[in-house]
């Protein structure tokens, strides 16, 4: 039997360095990107179209995907939360406009400033656009498992969102995203299987922060559950700015490094991911979460120690 194919999305490009002070240069992610394509990632969130002054270290978004390579079968993403957005992506040949709203009203208001009812207004017009221009829509679906100032964020009103998302604005995607590692395995696994069940053709997406540690075990709950594709990001890099206590995404090689072992097929060559990874720290100028970096893989063999002089 062939093993099951789980779809490894990189988002560090966009996720992660939206949450670093530091301005990475743009020929430095165009290299990083080049590096993740070729590493073997389904999809790559190369940057966000948002405003330069709610995200100045992505004001560069133009630029980055003008000089990436495009490899064959390789989607190439970037976030949206507006019109204006849309316009400067479709400009730029995204693959896939991934827009961007939040189920919790709190959050939508704090990282987007609008209400979610604007916000899906205005993205119903992002929609039609890029449908026009024949381009493929998602949206990410911020605090679909719990708000850092609301708290819990009921089933129902995610769902009632998928709703209108697929019904109204009719769109390929959806992304459930825990935007503060919020998430816990049977809830993951609850969330999941409602929305297989109730859109079966729809392609779905977790996204998860490993802020409490939960991160891994959501994953293998969200594939127990029936989905495979996961948003992760290089050295576990990342976090919304606009979301109080927010920290990385599940780390990109941790997740590979353990669904290789247990058998399941992502796509992605390891040993270049980590080539990629060992570049960040110097990139960002800090250490970053990836356990697999410090540690190295399950069977890299370390020289045995010499032995005690005996007195
Ligand atoms: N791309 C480039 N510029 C944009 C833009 C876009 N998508 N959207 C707005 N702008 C510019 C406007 O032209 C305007 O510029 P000006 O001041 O020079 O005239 C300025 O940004 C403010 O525009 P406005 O429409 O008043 O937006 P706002 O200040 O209320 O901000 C958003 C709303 C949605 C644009 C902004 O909050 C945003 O980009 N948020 C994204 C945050 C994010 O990326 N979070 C992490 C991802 S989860
Ligand atoms: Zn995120």
């Amino acid at each position: 039997m062939n093993p099951r194919r789980i779809h490894i999305q990189e988002v560090g490009l966009r996720d992660g360095l939206q949450a670093e002070s530091r301005f990475v240069p743009t020929m430095e992610k165009i290299a990083l990107a080049d590096a993740l394509s070729k590493a073997g990632v389904a999809k790559l969130e190369v940057s966000s179209f948002v405003s330069p002054k709610a995200v100045p270290v992505l004001a560069d978004a133009v630029e980055v995907f003008a000089g990436i390579e495009r490899k064959p079968g390789v989607v190439y993403s970037a976030l949206v939360p507006n019109l204006r957005g849309a316009e400067r992506a479709i400009e730029a040949r995204v693959d896939e406009i991934n827009l961007v709203m939040s189920a919790s009203e709190s959050h939508n208001l704090s990282n987007l400033r609008m209400t979610r009812a604007q916000s899906f207004a205005g993205l119903r017009d992002v929609a039609a656009l890029a449908h026009s221009h024949g381009i493929k829509v998602n949206v990410s679906l911020s605090c679909s498992f719990g708000c850092p100032m609301e708290g819990e964020v009921e089933q129902q009103t995610v769902l009632d969102w998928c709703t209108r998302f697929v019904d109204e604005l009719q769109v390929q995607g959806i992304t459930l995203c825990d935007t503060t590692g919020m998430a816990y395995p049977t809830q993951v696994r609850e969330l999941t299987d409602k929305v297989r069940a109730r859109w079966p053709g729809l392609e779905l997406t977790l996204h998860f922060h490993n802020t409490r540690g939960m991160g891994l075990a959501n994953v293998l709950a969200g594939i127990d559950a029936g989905a495979e594709r996961f948003d992760a990001s290089l050295g576990g890099i990342g976090g919304c700015p606009y979301a109080p206590g927010a920290t990385g995404n599940v780390c990109t090689e941790e997740i590979v490094h353990a669904l290789e072992l247990m058998g399941y097929d992502t796509g992605v060559d390891l040993g270049q991911l980590l080539k990629s990874a060992h570049t960040l720290e110097d990139l960002l100028g800090h250490a970053v979460p990836s356990q697999i970096l410090k540690a190295g893989r399950r069977l890299d063999l370390h020289p045995v120690p010499p032995a005690p002089i005996k007195a």
